[in-house]
């Protein structure tokens, strides 16, 4: 049973993978730690590394104008990756990176206790919903997980490559906005 401080005390430590040979911050979330909302993306890239904050890239200011958009605001959310420190050149984690990080999401999300979760792009997919699933076959749809609500989505950098996702993207993030009135009207 770990608190926050101890968590983030032993992410801030982590050795489990050589990601900390690499890394210049840890990055363990932001946001809400009583959020409704949480989001799940792959793991940090050079700026997330820099500031030790997860998406304030370019495609993390792309998710915050979706969001902004849909009066999705700061205090209902909590952002996470799967994994913790930034993989060298960006480079997808790999499989062991990601299950030695595992636990430490797996504690934020016992923490949080969101309702909802939204996993951004083919990474958070594969370790949260299904190993096998295809982005493209689930995104949009509701999982029920335990107690948790959780809708597949692109990836905002997917959107920064590829324009016409943009329009699923907001659909799939409509149908979040709707589940959050429900839930916070209920
Ligand atoms: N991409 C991610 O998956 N996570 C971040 O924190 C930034 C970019």
């Amino acid at each position: 049973m770990y608190s926050w401080d101890e968590l983030i005390e032993e992410c801030r430590n982590c050795t489990r993978c050589d990601l900390c040979k690499t890394r210049t911050n840890v990055v363990v979330g932001r946001g809400s730690i009583s959020a409704v909302l949480m989001l799940i993306g792959e793991g940090p890239g050079r700026q997330e590394d820099e500031q030790g904050l997860p998406f304030v890239g370019a495609a993390g200011k792309l998710l915050d104008s979706l969001l902004n958009a849909l009066r999705i605001k700061e205090d209902m959310y909590y952002i996470a990756n799967i994994v913790k420190c930034r993989p060298p050149s960006n480079r997808v984690p790999r499989e062991e990176e990601a299950q030695k990080c595992l636990p430490y999401l797996r504690t934020q999300v016992r923490l949080i206790n969101p309702k909802i979760i939204v996993c951004l792009g083919a990474t958070a997919i594969k370790y949260i919903i299904d190993k096998d699933a295809k982005i493209t076959q689930i995104r949009g749809q509701w999982f029920k997980k335990q107690q948790f609500w959780i809708m597949p989505t692109f990836h905002p950098a997917a959107l920064l490559r590829d324009e016409s996702k943009k329009t699923y993207m907001w659909e799939d993030f409509k149908k979040v906005r709707q589940k959050l009135d429900e839930i916070l009207n209920a």
